[in-house]
């Protein structure tokens, strides 16, 4: 027999340290074990009707079955810059400035594939959305996680980075509101992200998937939105949890023209656009009424309040999330964050994710998604209260 040897560049991937858990988790689901599971994140609300219509519509026409124009579809790129024009006071060409992604995943990959050389160095956020290591282990790149700590308010301290670093760093990736740590971008920290990518000549790789999901009428303001930030980076956006459309997969990337130019060069020698059908269907989601994101972050925020009281009522002090639909709660003194959450697992059938996955500044905390209704997430914290683990206190924070 022939041995198939697999190139170096798919077996160096990291291994995806959440499948183990999905796997466990789906196996005892098939056995029909009772498990409420909080550990992933995939939006549960359906896709608003008005977008569903358009893409019925869209999918008679058979224009929409041949090939669309590999860049996208000018209306698309149009309704795009148009939809951030609006909400951030941001213009951008739609020729030059804009990029459509299969999902903001691909995008993110992309960037590390356009811009790293193999041994380049690369800042990840520590605890980060894991897909960030993909492209950059892909390409022979190196990591190195930037520590976001709660004294910190989850933001990195770019002056405690040692200098050689800062100086090697050629990308870096940020995300607010983070996953998994539900904090939001300040413009301060935005203007300083400017200049110290300026005084180091580090690209600026902002994730924003869950820029409209911010809860308490506060605002996240967009990366591109500070002065100098076209210059030096790009902005990654999702229609996934903006409009409850994780799986019909459209992204786009804004911002820097030379960097879109190369994801835009990579992704003609990849694909041959979205399928047009669904490209109608995300104009109409950008250009339609805008209040189906209202509603979705009141349903969020709803079943976040009730989580978050049913938490503090069984003696579990946690602080509320301003963003994103995920929680991120910081764990009792004694446990790793592996054990905490197979103790849930086991005794309470209930899945979150341990926090360690997300990096090594991950430990200590376990992220539970707001993605199943408040009488579910009400019995998710009586059972884990039921493990006896938590003071019967009631907390006041
Ligand atoms: C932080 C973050 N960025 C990006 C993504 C990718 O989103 P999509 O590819 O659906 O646009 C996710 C998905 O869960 C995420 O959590």
């Amino acid at each position: 027999m022939q041995e198939i040897r697999i190139a170096k560049r798919i077996t160096r991937l990291p291994k995806h340290f959440f499948s183990d858990l999905v796997g466990r988790v789906d196996r005892l689901l098939a056995e029909g074990k009772d498990l409420i599971d909080l550990g992933r994140g995939n939006p549960d609300i359906p896709t608003p009707p008005h977008i569903v219509e358009e893409l019925c519509q869209a999918v008679q026409d058979p224009r929409t079955h041949r090939y669309g124009p590999f860049p996208g579809l000018p209306e698309l790129r149009e309704a795009i810059a148009h939809w951030y024009a609006q909400r951030y006071g941001v213009k951008l060409d739609p020729g030059r400035e804009v990029a459509v992604l299969f999902g903001s995943k691909v995008g993110l990959y992309e960037v590390s594939y356009c811009l790293l050389e193999s041994g380049d160095l690369c800042l990840v956020p520590d605890p980060g959305y894991p897909d960030y290591w993909s492209g950059i282990a892909m390409v022979g790149a190196k990591q190195v996680g930037m520590p976001l700590l709660a004294e910190n308010n989850f933001f990195p301290r770019y002056e405690d980075l040692p200098r050689d670093v800062a100086r090697a760093a050629k990308l870096m990736f940020l995300n607010y509101p983070g996953n998994p740590t539900t904090t939001l971008a300040t413009r301060e920290f935005f203007e300083e992200t400017v200049r110290f990518a300026r005084d180091n000549e580090i690209i600026v790789a902002h994730d924003a998937a869950y820029q409209a999901l911010i809860f308490d009428g506060r605002q996240n303001p967009s990366f591109l939105e500070v002065e100098g930030a076209k210059e030096v980076g790009v902005e990654f956006c999702s229609l996934s949890k903006t409009f409850s459309m994780a799986g019909w997969r459209v992204g786009f990337v804004l911002g820097n023209a030379e960097i879109i130019r190369a994801i835009t060069i990579l992704q003609n020698h990849l694909f041959a656009g979205l399928f047009p059908a669904v490209q109608r269907a995300a104009v109409a989601a950008l250009t339609g009424p805008q209040d189906c994101i209202a509603e979705m972050v009141r349903v969020y925020q709803s079943r976040r309040d009730t989580f978050i009281e049913g938490l503090r009522e069984i003696g579990w002090n946690v602080p509320k999330p301003g963003g994103s639909f995920f929680c991120w709660l910081p764990i009792p003194a004694g446990y790793s964050s592996l054990e905490l959450a197979n103790l849930f697992l086991e005794k309470a059938g209930v899945v979150v994710a341990p926090g360690v996955g997300f990096g090594p500044h991950g430990e200590g905390y376990v992220r539970a998604g707001l993605l199943t209704d408040e009488d579910t997430l009400r019995e998710a914290a009586r059972r884990i209260g039921e493990l006896g683990i938590f003071g019967q206190e009631r907390s006041t924070a």
